[in-house]
């Protein structure tokens, strides 16, 4: 799907899902290998770096996709729903602070396997605990129908003020 095509309300729930998942199964592989990196039962800072790198790219695209349409439709779902968008933009500005000095830290090749192994545990538990989050609390606000709780088009900038 473009990431500007009209994804619906449902394809808003299903590509977040799908985002979540995706992003699992990448959060799996990096925990594991910075908790032996961590606790020195392997030697393998670069691909700690290189996977770390890649889920902070992916990481970054999710929450571009967020900012354009939940956070859009969240607004658009009532007063609760008004509160729980000003949520996720704090949260993703939040996150994308934390990713950026995470990311400054992997790009730098002098820094202690240590310190990255525990920067990514550390970041890999608060992605695991607010993807739970927004499917427990945000994506059953947002109906399988009807697109009306949608903008027609994306905005110039994204909810988060994000450039499109
Ligand atoms: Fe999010
Ligand atoms: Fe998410």
């Amino acid at each position: 799907m473009s990431e500007l095509a009209h994804p619906g309300t449902a394809g808003v729930r299903e590509r977040i899902l799908a985002d979540h998942q995706a992003l699992r199964v990448l959060l799996d592989r990096v925990g594991a290998l910075a908790g032996k990196v961590v606790s020195d039962e392997a030697e393998a800072p670069e691909e700690l770096r290189r996977l770390g790198l890649e889920l902070g790219a992916r990481f970054a695209q999710h929450l571009d996709f967020e900012d354009r349409w939940l956070g859009p439709a969240l607004e658009r779902s009532g007063a609760a729903g008004k509160e729980e968008a000003e949520g996720l933009r704090r949260e993703h500005r939040e996150q994308r602070l934390l990713l950026d000095y995470i990311v400054e830290r992997l790009e730098d090749a002098t820094r202690p396997k240590l310190v990255l192994g525990r920067d990514l545990q550390g970041f890999v538990q608060l992605v695991l605990e607010d993807m739970a989050h927004e499917e427990r609390d945000l994506l059953s606000r947002i109906p399988a129908d009807p697109g009306t709780l949608l903008p027609d088009e994306p905005s110039a900038r994204g909810f988060a003020g994000v450039d499109t």
